[in-house]
């Protein structure tokens, strides 16, 4: 079906085909096991506690104001990240913001952290309670006096309603933010972040999610910084400024982070530094070109605990996570894992 309706899809603009796909969702006409495969029960695994059919998350910035996440489980997704949120209301960049790269099979965005605001959010996800492990992406607005702030407010107003809360400081089309890398920054962000956790009675988890464009130098440094401050796992990677050289499409020049499999080997070698130096104390989350049941293999393989996807879909649509089920579970029996905690850094032992 979706190979039949591509073309069309293809032929809109990438924002005004997402809307459209957000449109379709919301009419919540799937079944509920439409996207089963058979001997899925293999894929079952646990993050941050909970038990989830499988490692395949879907990425933030698709469901940005959290309007189809319950419609996006039904995909077949193990879990779902929401967001970025920000305390109030955004617009964005000026459009066009989202280029697709056909010939590379990628995309560029400058969204800049286009969302409906934490307010409207958070009513959305009390009124419609998650059927999943639901995650939540937070950031600070673009013209924030004090992007620290936005954080706090932002992890103060969520902390109750997701299984975690990815503090999200890699976008690279919100300036400034991808400061929050260096040291000093990270120290004072996190320590705050935990004084939060110190305060709730909650059980809930807070991630951190980096940029790919990271020099080795900053790796020790933030691994001290997040087992310091008790975060609980890690989101590698977000889009990356840089391997524009060899892409063939036009649009290879446009601003913004490049997703999609030019993303892909430039996140699995991050989380494999990751996972070496974190020797499995917090989980990763690995993300970046996943688009098959090989490309989340070797995620999985290089350390990741669960994987996520974004620009994937948008390829192959609403059917790809079947496929990767499917595909994964073909190469577990080749290859004779009984169960996906058993692949995780399987490459690096
Ligand atoms: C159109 C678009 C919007 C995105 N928006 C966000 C966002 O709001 N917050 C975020 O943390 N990541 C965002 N991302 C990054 C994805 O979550 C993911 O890290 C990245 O695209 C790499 O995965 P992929 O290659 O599977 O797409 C966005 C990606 C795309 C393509």
């Amino acid at each position: 079906m979706f190979s039949f309706l591509r073309p069309f899809i293809f032929s809109l603009d990438p924002e005004k085909a997402h809307e459209l796909a957000i449109k379709s969702l919301k009419y919540n006409f799937l079944p509920g096991n439409l996207f089963s495969v058979e001997n899925e029960e293999i894929l079952k695994t646990t993050l941050f506690g909970k038990e989830i059919e499988n490692p395949i998350g879907l990425a933030a910035g698709f469901d940005k104001s959290a309007e189809v996440y319950n419609e996006i489980f039904k995909l077949g997704f193990g879990f779902v990240e929401v967001g970025t949120v920000t305390p109030r209301e955004q617009y964005g960049n000026e459009k066009p913001r989202i280029f697709r790269l056909e010939k590379d099979r990628a995309l560029i965005n400058r969204l800049g952290f286009n969302n409906d605001g934490s307010e409207v959010i958070k009513k959305r996800i009390e009124n419609n309670v998650p059927n999943g492990l639901l995650g939540i992406n937070i950031g600070p607005n673009k013209d924030s006096p004090d992007m620290i702030n936005d954080f706090l407010e932002c992890a103060e107003i969520f902390f109750p309603l997701g299984d975690y809360i990815t503090i999200n400081i890699s976008s690279p089309n919100t300036k400034g933010l991808r400061e929050f890398h260096k040291s000093d920054h990270l120290k004072e962000l996190l320590s705050k972040i935990d004084d939060i956790r110190k305060k709730s009675n909650f059980n809930k988890s807070f991630l951190l999610k980096i940029s790919p464009d990271l020099e080795d130098s900053f790796v020790n440094n933030i691994i001290e910084l997040i087992l310091q401050h008790n975060i609980d796992g890690l989101i590698l990677t977000n889009t990356t400024n840089q391997n524009r050289e060899n892409l063939l499409d036009k649009s290879k020049s446009e601003s913004g982070g490049l997703s999609g499999k030019p993303l892909r080997n430039l996140s699995t070698e991050l989380i494999k530094k990751f996972y070496i130096h974190l020797k499995g104390k917090i989980p990763i989350i690995g993300v970046g070109g996943v688009d098959s049941g090989k490309s989340a293999f070797e995620k999985l393989a290089a350390g990741a605990s669960a994987i996520q996807l974004y620009t994937g879909m948008v390829y192959k649509g609403p059917t790809i996570v079947k496929e990767i089920k499917k595909e994964l579970i073909d190469t577990m029996k080749e290859k004779g894992f009984k169960n996906i905690k058993d692949i995780v850094g399987s490459n690096l032992n």
